[in-house]
């Protein structure tokens, strides 16, 4: 097989190398992929937004099957444009893809079909949208811009002023264009954070090992939101449980949900989840693999990711029997300075091998350049430094030995990703006291009581 994957970050960089290892995979095509990318298929100059750009490259280059993995392309419907070409094509089409591109929608979907999440009002006017926080006068409170936002259209607002000052600008100083014309209000929700993504074609849904990502740019949880600093697999939040929960509450009744409208949905689907103490609710959906959750997911799947891909194009994903490693994946994000505001770019880059210099890690590019032979820095998230190995212990001091060796100017990473998921596994005192909660939880509703 000849495959085209449509992207250019670390995402990217890690379903090719996936699809690298596949015994039917004979040439990888990837546009526009970035410096690591660069290495293991032949890249193209053509934007992953650009739907006729990428159905005419297709049309060259005819590939047997091509993977679309950017949330902005899905959205705007690339799927509908490469299938009516004829093309293979592996993502959500357009219909679907809404789930993630409109939260007007994904709340409603949920509300209608009973899938547990936290409770929301619609505004498309400041005013209305003003008075109710006041009236709720609950915070914090949380505010989400309807459209997609480069990952920026949620607000947690800590007080009366902060909320008016997010509705003001989202609605009114059209912060975020058309996507922040309509905003959801929402309950803020408590418990930790878990990232489900799982393949599906409509008829079966198959979840694959649980992540945790670390989502603010600074230490402790603090700093702005980004697009995700790092993450480690599998989630130790996420016990069989509250796995077969979920399976029951939320994965099964989506996936029938979306049918039911008549937007099957066909790829992979992320689900943002939080453990609240009054069960697992659905927090975001997003239409394609998870970045950088993909970066830790991949490299533990046991089987032929293009087998994958064409079952899944095929219907016929329920006749896979898909395993996972066991032990345990890392990765931390490199970061320019700057990253999430401004930065600079076009940095040279020292001490960069893709093995990361270190046993069993691997370097995944997210924003880098090839530029006479040597990389320089090309975005705002640069690498992924990802490892695996039997403890969380061990994946994470290996993947931070790797992040040694490499340097820039201004680099930026958080030195604590994985310690959350460390106290979780070793029982800390804030952790007990949720575990409590959640046995509680699960004993009231009679729900898969531990034996
Ligand atoms: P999203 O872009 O929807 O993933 O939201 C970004 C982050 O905001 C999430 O990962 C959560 O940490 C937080 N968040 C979103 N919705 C809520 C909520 N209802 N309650 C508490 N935190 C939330
Ligand atoms: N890491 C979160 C996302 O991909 O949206």
């Amino acid at each position: 097989m000849n495959i085209l994957v449509v992207g250019g970050g670390g995402r990217e960089h890690a379903i090719i190398m996936k699809l690298a290892e596949s015994p039917k995979v004979d040439k990888l095509y990837c546009t526009p992929g970035n410096g690591g990318i660069s290495r293991y298929a032949e890249c193209f100059n053509v934007g992953a937004t650009d739907i006729e750009g990428v159905v005419k490259l297709a049309k060259e280059l005819k590939p047997d099957m091509v993977v679309v993995a950017p949330d902005d392309p899905l959205v705007l419907g690339m799927v509908d444009a490469l299938q009516a070409e004829g093309f293979r094509t592996f993502g959500p089409k357009k219909d679907a893809a809404i789930i993630e591109g409109s939260k007007v929608f994904s709340k409603e979907l949920m509300k209608k079909y009973k899938i547990p999440t936290a409770g929301y009002e619609v505004f498309s006017d400041s005013e209305s949208a003003i008075k109710y926080v006041k009236e709720q006068n609950t915070y914090p409170t949380v505010i989400k811009a309807d459209g997609l936002a480069l990952g920026k259209g949620v607000i947690l607002a800590q007080s009366e002023e902060e909320a008016v000052e997010a509705i003001k600008s989202m609605i009114d100083g059209k912060q975020f264009g058309d996507s922040s014309s309509t905003v959801v209000i929402e309950e803020f929700l408590t418990g930790p954070e878990v990232s489900v993504l799982s393949f599906t074609d409509g008829k079966t849904v198959v979840p694959m090992i649980s992540s945790m990502d670390h989502k603010r740019a600074l230490d402790n949880d603090e700093g702005l939101n980004t697009g995700g600093m790092g993450t480690v697999a599998p989630n130790p939040y996420y016990t069989e449980d509250i796995a077969k929960e979920c399976m029951e509450k939320i994965f099964l009744p989506t996936i029938n949900a979306m049918n039911k409208e008549g937007r099957t949905f066909e790829g992979c689907l992320y689900f943002g989840l939080m453990l609240t103490p009054k069960g697992p609710k659905v927090i975001e959906y997003n239409c394609r693999f998870g970045d950088p959750e993909t970066q830790v997911v991949l490299p533990m799947l046991d089987h032929d990711l293009a087998e994958i891909f064409e079952a899944i194009y095929d219907h016929r994903l329920a006749d896979l029997d898909i395993k996972w490693k066991s032990g345990c994946c890392t990765c931390v994000v490199m970061a320019s300075g700057g990253y999430p505001v401004k930065y600079e770019k076009g940095i040279e880059i020292s001490g960069l091998d893709d093995k990361g210099q270190v046993e069993g890690a691997f370097v995944y590019h997210a924003g880098t350049k090839l530029s006479d032979g040597k990389f320089l820095t090309n975005g705002g998230r640069v690498l992924g430094v990802t490892c695996n190995a039997l403890t969380l212990q061990g994946a994470l001091d290996k993947s931070y030995e790797a992040v040694k060796k490499i340097s820039w100017k201004d680099e930026h990473h958080r030195s604590d990703i994985g310690q959350r998921a460390l106290k979780a596994l070793h029982n800390d005192p804030l952790d007990l006291e949720y575990k409590q909660d959640m046995e509680d939880y699960i004993e009231e509703n009679g729900v898969y009581l531990r034996q």
